[in-house]
């Protein structure tokens, strides 16, 4: 950002610079300590629709505009309403009434260590697919898959020094056998229950897309995997939120083909 001259002592905004973001987080552990790090507030108006559990909090940090949306806890029983459809309404929403230049989904994933993933490595998604959508039907079958790419983000990735890897979606925590085979045929390293869900909404709305996954979980380690999401989920959300703050940081004063 060059600011060179400007006696009023305000950053002068550069040219097609990234201004408006959005992120996406279904869990409330890991929005909150987000929440608190950029100094965001609730939003008492609003901009979704009347009755709906889903939050946007929102504030400035350096240049940026940015809303955290969390689609808030199920009204019928009370726990984060994770999963594909809260993920993919909000973000439409979000998109809808907030017009973001940038899309982030942060959140927590399970990790394969046969693809070198370990409890707390946090990853940039290259490509998002699902692995509970089966339609054994030409052209449906890769419907039903629904591969996209992330934005790409070469520059960020190589000075924060991230890891690159696919992920897969689906709306269950743990993994069928026929999960599993479908998981690996998406060469995926991380497996979450929204990312995919975005990306399809993304690519609907044309707004570009990057995924933040932090390893909670080793699907394919001998712990069960609710047990060892539960066990982690504070430490890593932690982490989670580090990263985030690189990612933001990092995108500040950029424009998209910077990043
Ligand atoms: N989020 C954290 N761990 C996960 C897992 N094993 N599967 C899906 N989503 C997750």
């Amino acid at each position: 950002m060059d600011g060179g001259g400007d006696q009023s002592g305000q950053a002068q905004k550069q040219k097609g610079a990234i201004s408006n973001i959005v992120i996406i987080i279904a869990m409330q552990s890991e929005a909150l300590p987000l929440v608190d790090r950029f100094h965001l507030t609730e939003d008492p108006h609003s901009p979704f629709p009347q009755g709906v559990p889903w939050v946007r909090y929102h504030g400035s940090y350096k240049d940026l505009n940015i809303n955290l949306i969390w689609p808030g806890k199920d009204p019928a029983l009370g726990v984060d309403s994770v999963g594909t459809i809260s993920s993919a309404l909000v973000t439409y929403a979000a998109i809808q009434a907030l017009h973001p230049d940038l899309i982030i989904n942060a959140g927590t994933a399970g990790g394969f260590k046969a693809k070198g993933a370990s409890v707390g490595d946090i990853f940039i998604i290259s490509d998002c697919a699902f692995h509970d959508r089966r339609i054994p039907i030409p052209v449906f079958d890769l419907y039903g898959v629904g591969l996209r790419k992330a934005f790409e983000t070469p520059n960020l990735v190589k000075e924060l020094n991230l890891q690159v890897a696919k992920l897969s979606t689906g709306d269950s925590l743990d993994m069928t056998q026929q999960d599993e085979s479908s998981i690996i045929s998406n060469d995926a390293t991380v497996k979450d229950m929204e990312g995919a869900a975005v990306a399809y909404v993304a690519e609907l709305l044309k707004v570009p897309a990057i995924f933040v996954k932090a390893v909670t979980d080793i699907v394919d380690g001998d712990k069960p995997t609710a047990e060892e999401f539960l066990q982690n989920l504070a430490a890593v959300t932690a982490a989670l939120d580090v990263a985030v703050e690189k990612v933001i940081s990092f995108i500040n004063g950029k424009s998209l083909s910077e990043l």
